[in-house]
């Protein structure tokens, strides 16, 4: 997993602006791509939009805007070692979700894993389609399994990670842990490629 991204033999990222279009179990029609650095405004946006709960869910912070070095963070990614997928409603052009993993130091082929969907988006089904896409990606850059960290509080994405195949790893306190092996595509939760 210390290849350079754009090295690595048999990585079959795709081109950055290829854009799937997706329709979620209610019909709600999204756009999903790899994030882009051109998209470092409209994600800082989304991330203002959200509501304290959400934010505290996902940055264990309420605060409504991230600083210049943790929004420099979520856009540097390298496609291998830290890759992000992002949603966006082709009726606004505004971003409703991203999926991102990150590899965990010293756990070969283990990644970490966070998402978020802005309010007006959960639970359609949005968080399961971008950790499907996200699995893919993941899978395609030779990881075998993902890791997820959520508060044990945090009812709907735990049943997010449970449904797509996560299994609980024995923890405590405030924090459960999840982990997905990839050698298999986790379910495809209740989405379908919208029709050409
Ligand atoms: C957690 C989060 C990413 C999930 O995204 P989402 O789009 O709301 O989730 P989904 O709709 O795909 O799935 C969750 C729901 O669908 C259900 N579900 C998902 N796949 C399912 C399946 N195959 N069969 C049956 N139910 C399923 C879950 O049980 C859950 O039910 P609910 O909506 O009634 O609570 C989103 O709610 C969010 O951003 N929350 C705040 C931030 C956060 O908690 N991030 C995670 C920690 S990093």
């Amino acid at each position: 997993m210390t290849t350079p991204p754009h090295t690595r033999p048999g990585s079959k990222r795709p081109s950055q602006v290829q854009t799937r279009r997706l329709t979620l179990r209610d019909g709600r029609v999204v756009d999903v791509r790899l994030l882009e650095r051109g998209d470092r405004e409209g994600l800082a946006a989304a991330i203002r939009r959200l509501s304290d709960q959400t934010r505290y869910l996902r940055f264990a912070s309420a605060k409504p805007r991230l600083t210049k070095r943790e929004l420099d963070f979520l856009v540097d990614v390298d496609h291998h070692h830290h890759e992000a997928i992002v949603a966006v409603d082709p009726t606004t052009g505004r971003g409703v979700g991203a999926a991102r993993y990150i590899q965990l130091p010293g756990e070969p082929g283990m990644a970490e894993i966070a998402a978020t969907v802005t309010d007006d988006w959960q639970g359609h089904g949005l968080g399961t389609a971008l950790l499907a896409q996200l699995a893919g990606r993941a899978r395609d850059e030779g990881y075998s399994a993902f890791r997820a960290s959520v508060l044990a509080s945090n009812q709907r994405s735990i049943a997010m990670l449970l449904a797509a195949g996560f299994a609980p790893l024995p923890s405590g306190g405030t924090l459960r842990e999840y982990e997905l092996t990839l050698a298999q595509p986790p379910a495809a939760g209740r989405v379908r490629p919208a029709p050409p």
